[in-house]
């Protein structure tokens, strides 16, 4: 996927690269940047004073190294904004930033300064990650050259920090990051390419290269264990359903807690018969988001020996308006046992989710987490930048909370209040699919609440999360990769 090395440096003087990043805040002087100055030959300081150069988020000053001893060619000033609000998203941010601009002047091997963290360690993980996800390509099927030279060489530079910790950050920060940038690619996939099967086939193949136990269920398997909501979601697809189940079994680990984590899978949504307008259909591929977010953060776990047992689970199906495919108004019945009268084709996620997460309990979860592309509703409530966090009790969303925020996911509560089940109920069925248009994201959250079973759980909403509809300084447009991190950082966390 990536082929850059990565290492360790203590000082910037000594790294020989095309291009060593230092982030400086605004409230820095050029006299704080280790010597910079001068081997610029006084740039950085006129660079200051004329305003070239202030500080301000992901600002890039290029400048020749010409004397003093530095072994790199070049010195970039990546602004990293005010200091007193910078904290490891923002170093993140800015160490992408400044990757995604080097590549595009074809600068391959490249340095960072870590600077300003709290503990170096923390903050050559999160230069880690950014250099990293910067790395990462979408135009694949382009036939002609890619844009600008991907990294040859990456140094993350860790003054006065201990080596061997240092190292276990940056491994740790490079797998997460590829493991993000593997979820991104699976996004960006059209969903000719990836239908269910092949979406299973590449879970696998990524489960197996790992040491995860995997298990793909077909059509026949699914419809043995009576996954009505599964197989009703697919039937208007040519494609059969497929059901991915990844396991996380480490040597030893207690009985318990078992992290249950549902993601949702839907290669491509049209809506079904209830069908979405052409504008913008195209991005309904990335319906999968929830499920590759699943799937790449147990990648993580494997490879960084998470010490609890995770079980994965991603139904996976099209939602197409085929003469099979279920009509609104139809009545589905569920592998635990639930009637659901289907209102409205396009609330699918929460169907295939319902089936997904009674099979977790089948298999041993004590804890659930579910992540989704699931609603509109949560884009128009949070927007772009924070994915809306559902679940109970407290003490387990706010402890999913915490790690999101952690990693860099930013999740927001939203709230589950009883009265919000009015909305869900069926004249002739126990629940309707689709609550309406007011409160979206959380009656679509108190659906998936009905099979959680009593367990702790929390739910991702990330339709607004998932896409980037514009590329930013420090990141491509297109899938983000969110949510990787959090679950994968999840199992390495003490489960309330
Ligand atoms: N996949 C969509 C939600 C979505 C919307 C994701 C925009 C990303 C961006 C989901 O399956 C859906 O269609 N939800 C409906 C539910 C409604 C019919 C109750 C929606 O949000 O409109
Ligand atoms: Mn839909
Ligand atoms: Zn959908």
């Amino acid at each position: 996927m990536t082929n850059a090395s990565i290492e360790t440096a203590q000082t910037a003087e000594t790294v020989d690269a095309d291009v060593v990043a230092i982030p400086v805040f605004e409230q820095d002087q050029p006299g704080d940047l280790a010597g910079a100055d001068a081997a610029s030959g006084g740039e950085i300081s006129r660079a200051f004073s004329s305003r070239e150069f202030t500080g301000k988020p992901y600002e890039i000053f290029l400048t020749k190294l010409v004397s003093g001893g530095w072994r790199a060619r070049r010195l970039a000033l990546v602004g990293a904004g005010a200091r007193d609000t910078a904290d490891l998203d923002r170093m993140r941010r800015v160490a992408a930033a400044f990757g995604i601009a080097a590549r595009k002047r074809r600068l391959g091997r490249v340095a960072f300064v870590v600077r300003g963290a709290q503990s170096v360690a923390s903050g050559a993980q999160a230069a880690t990650e950014g250099l990293t996800l910067a790395e990462f390509y979408g135009g694949r099927y382009k036939t002609g050259e890619p844009d600008g030279q991907p990294a040859i060489s990456l140094t993350i530079v860790a003054p006065g920090a201990a080596a061997a910790e240092v190292e276990q950050s940056i491994r740790r920060g490079r797998v997460l990051a590829e493991c993000c940038n593997l979820s991104r690619a699976l996004c960006n996939e059209p969903s000719n390419m990836l239908t269910p099967r092949v979406f299973a086939e590449r879970a696998a193949a990524i489960g197996k290269e790992v040491g995860l136990g995997v298990e793909i269920l077909d059509e026949t398997r699914i419809a043995e264990l009576g996954m009505g909501l599964l197989l009703g979601v697919a039937r208007g697809s040519a494609e059969p359903p497929r059901l991915i189940v990844l396991r996380h079994e480490p040597k030893g680990p207690p009985a318990s807690p078992v992290l249950g984590l549902v993601g949702k899978g839907i290669t491509f949504d049209t809506g079904g018969i209830s069908i979405k307008p052409a504008d913008g259909m195209d991005r309904m591929k990335d319906d999968m988001a929830g499920g590759a977010a699943v799937i790449c953060a147990m990648r993580a776990m494997a490879i960084l020996n998470a010490p609890i047992r995770v079980i994965g689970i991603v139904p996976a199906t099209e939602n197409m308006p085929g003469g099979r495919a279920t009509k609104p108004g139809d009545v589905l019945v569920g592998a635990s046992g639930k009637t659901v009268e289907v209102t409205n084709t396009d609330a699918e996620g929460r169907l295939i989710l319902g089936d997904g997460l009674w099979y977790a309990q089948q298999l041993g979860a004590t804890h659930l987490v579910d992540v989704a592309t699931l609603t509109g509703a949560c884009v128009v409530a949070l927007g772009k930048y924070a994915s809306g966090l559902f679940g109970k009790p407290d003490a387990w969303v706010q402890h999913v909370g915490r790690i999101a925020t952690a990693s860099g996911d930013r999740a927001w509560p939203m709230p589950l209040h009883d009265d919000y089940a009015e909305q869900l109920k069926s004249e002739i069925a126990d629940l309707v699919n689709s609550g309406g248009r007011p409160a979206g994201a959380i009656t679509a959250a108190m659906f998936l609440k009905e099979f959680s079973g009593g367990l702790p759980w929390a739910h991702l909403d990330i339709a607004g999360t998932a896409w980037a509809d514009d590329a930013k300084p420090w990141q491509a447009k297109g899938a983000t990769g969110v949510a990787v991190r959090t679950l994968a950082e999840l199992a390495f966390s003490t489960l309330p």
